[in-house]
């Protein structure tokens, strides 16, 4: 049977103009998705960060440089994965002059789970990783554990395979070397394992 019509990619003004929560009083723009279109692997974090937002593009942090490494590492290019967020506004609180991070809420979560749904709409993807918690409950929509995940074979309402692994941001706040080197190692085997196995689903 021949396959529906991709939806359309969801762009950076549709983001910038949401209004569905409040996040984006305090941010300075919208972060959409980017990537290949045709990409069969979909890479999904939590939320932009302060680089990300102050740049209006996504994983081009610290932790998203890291993770653009492990990718070239497990040999992914770039035209193999699109790039994404549970949620497309930076949220954060203040402490002194900084901008920190703050898990968005369950109810901002549902309110951004829109643009995501569009993005796999239109990108359609085989395999979607979810990078850390927050991005597997916004992708399965249920609170199951990166370990459960791991253990089941879980997809997506549209037919991805979803698979689960480390925020990259877990490597950055290893407590020391040793441990750094163990998670980076683990995130550069699943970033193959997710590749391999989006090549060879139909
Ligand atoms: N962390 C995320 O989850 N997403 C980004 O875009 C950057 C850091």
């Amino acid at each position: 049977m021949a396959k529906p019509p991709a939806e359309p990619l969801p762009q950076k003004s549709d983001i910038d103009a949401c209004r569905r929560c409040e996040l984006w009083e305090r941010a300075t723009q919208g972060v959409a998705g980017e990537g290949s279109r045709k990409a069969r692997l979909m890479l999904v974090g939590e939320v932009p960060g302060d680089d990300e937002d102050r740049q209006g593009k996504p994983f081009v942090g610290p932790a998203g440089k890291l993770l653009r490494q492990l990718l070239g590492e497990a040999g992914i290019e770039p035209a193999d994965f699109y790039l994404t967020n549970a949620v497309k506004h930076f949220s954060w609180e203040p402490r002194g002059k900084r901008r920190i991070h703050k898990t968005p809420t369950q109810r901002q979560m549902a309110a951004c789970n829109e643009w995501l749904e569009r993005e796999i709409g239109a990108v359609r993807p085989k395999v979607i990783v979810a990078l850390g918690a927050t991005a597997l409950r916004a992708v399965t929509g249920t609170r199951v554990t990166i370990a459960a995940a791991r253990a089941s074979d879980l997809h997506h309402s549209a037919g991805a395979r979803i698979f689960a692994t480390y925020h990259p941001a877990a490597v950055l706040r290893a407590p020391d070397d040793d441990a750094k080197e163990t998670l980076m190692r683990a995130l550069i085997d699943d970033l193959k394992r997710a590749a391999a196995l989006a090549s060879r689903v139909e």
